[in-house]
Formats: C-alpha cells, sequence, structure tokens
C-alpha cells in the first residue's frame, strides 16, 4: 500500500513534470536554434533533454528532415525518442553509448509492446559537430530522414506537423543494451516512459540547409 501509493505520487510528478513547455534555445556550436524539451525520468531531477531543429520551408503533409540534439545523463542505460508519441507503429530513435564511449543510434519499429526491430526507412547520421560528453552527460547531435512521416496500418501516411505541436514519447532504461557496439542489438524493458507536447514551430530555422551541409562537413 505505502509503495502502490508512493509509486502513484512519483508517477503523477514524472507525468506533470514532464509536461512542460518547449522552449527555444539556440545552439552556437551547431549554428541551429531547437525547440527543447526536458523529459524527466528520475524523481531527484534527472532528466534527458531533447531538442529538435527543422527547416523554415516545409509544409505540413510533407515529408521533411530534422537535426536532433539530445543531452543525456551517464546513468541513461538506454533511452529513445517516439517520433509519433507512441511505442508501437511509429518510428523510434533508441540510443545508448557504444564502445569508446561513442554514441549508438537505432532505428527501430515496433508492432506490440515487446522488443522493438530494426527500422530502415528512417536513417540517422551523427555529426561530429555537437557531439561530446563530460564526467557527467553525454550528447548528440543527428540528421534523421525519416522521422516526420510514416505509413499506418492501412497505408494511411502520417506526418509531425512542422508548424505547432506534436505529442512525443520517451523511454529510459537504466541498463545497457546486451551488446552495445550493435545498433540492431537487443534491448530490456523500459522503467519510465512518458509524453509530452513539442512545438514545432520554435524548431523551424531559415538557415537549415545550409547548416546541415556545413555539419555534413560538404
Ligand atoms: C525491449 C524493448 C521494449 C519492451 C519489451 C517494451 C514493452 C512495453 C510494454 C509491455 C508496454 C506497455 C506498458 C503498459 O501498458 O503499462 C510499453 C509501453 C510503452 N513503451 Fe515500450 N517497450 C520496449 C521498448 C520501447 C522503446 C524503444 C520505446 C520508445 C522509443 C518505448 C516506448 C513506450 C511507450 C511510450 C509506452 C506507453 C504506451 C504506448 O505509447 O504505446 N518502448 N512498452
Ligand atoms: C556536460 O555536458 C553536457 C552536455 O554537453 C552539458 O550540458 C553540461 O553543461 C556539461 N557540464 C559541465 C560541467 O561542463
Amino acid at each position: 500500500m505505502f509503495w502502490s501509493l508512493l509509486f502513484a505520487i512519483f508517477a503523477t510528478f514524472l507525468r506533470s513534470a514532464s509536461a512542460a513547455e518547449s522552449v527555444a534555445v539556440y545552439d552556437s556550436e551547431t549554428g541551429l536554434t531547437y525547440s527543447q524539451n526536458f523529459a524527466l525520468y528520475k524523481a531527484d531531477g534527472r532528466g534527458i533533454t531533447f531538442r529538435i531543429a527543422i527547416s523554415s520551408d516545409v509544409s505540413s503533409y510533407s515529408a521533411y528532415d530534422a537535426v536532433v540534439q539530445v543531452i543525456v545523463p551517464n546513468d541513461v542505460g538506454w533511452a529513445g525518442l517516439a517520433w509519433g508519441g507512441s511505442m508501437t507503429k511509429n518510428p523510434l530513435m533508441v540510443f545508448w553509448r557504444g564502445s569508446n564511449n561513442q554514441p549508438v543510434l537505432s532505428s527501430r519499429w515496433a508492432s506490440s509492446h515487446s522488443t522493438p526491430q530494426p527500422y530502415t526507412t528512417a536513417t540517422y547520421t551523427v555529426f561530429k559537430t555537437g557531439t561530446k560528453s563530460n564526467s557527467t552527460h553525454w550528447q548528440f547531435t543527428a540528421l534523421c530522414s525519416g522521422c516526420t512521416s510514416w505509413s499506418a496500418d492501412g497505408g494511411a501516411v502520417r506526418y509531425v506537423q512542422p508548424n505547432g505541436g506534436n505529442r512525443l514519447a520517451f523511454a529510459y532504461s537504466p541498463s545497457k543494451p546486451a551488446n552495445p557496439s550493435s545498433p540492431s542489438s537487443s534491448i530490456t524493458v523500459h522503467d519510465v516512459h512518458a509524453y509530452w507536447n513539442h512545438d514545432f514551430n520554435t524548431a523551424r530555422n531559415s538557415g537549415f540547409e545550409a547548416a546541415v551541409q556545413r555539419l555534413l562537413g560538404r
């Protein structure tokens, strides 16, 4: 009883804390303005910072690239971002630290509430710039192609709306994947998941394409 009550309070706290508003953050290193949300996974205040930048040229009902910058406390085993705001039937970006502490990004898809499988339609390219670590956190910055649209059951195409808010979701596990150097490694189920409304309007950048070319080293 005590523990379930405590858990209910903790769960309520997690839910409300991670429902915070998106804020706009300019990152001078990558030269992009991101829409940022903080997703709490521990009652002591630990959480993952999710930042998303897109082009100001994109319109609704089109597929478009996104740059994602994520800041992760070192105790995270694996974590994931669900672009469509639920575990199943949308692109999942799962990430952890591999050998040499380099970030491993694993593109996945789950058709049910069981281990998500590799999803080749969405691809991630990690930039050297904006990818680093220190004694408490690590962060990566990556370009995703294929994260903002996908096919729902029956073939209808779903889009992340580039002009307003979208429900996103994340999951956290303290456990490292079985084979951290492989993006297709098995992972164990999360301890925490939560949802928030991510504002994509403030993620829009007029210099997006030029910044991406620079970050790709072209
Ligand atoms: C081994 C891997 C995984 C297993 C076995 C697993 C299993 C499950 C199960 C059983 C639930 C239902 C919990 C409930 O109804 O209370 C659930 C919910 C959820 N999971 Fe996972 N999961 C895995 C990986 C992931 C990943 C990689 C993500 C995100 C990137 C994720 C995001 C979510 C979310 C957001 C929910 C809430 C319900 C929903 O939106 O569908 N899960 N998971
Ligand atoms: C450690 O790295 C993270 C991610 O880059 C950064 O947000 C944080 O400010 C850094 N902490 C210190 C003490 O430099």
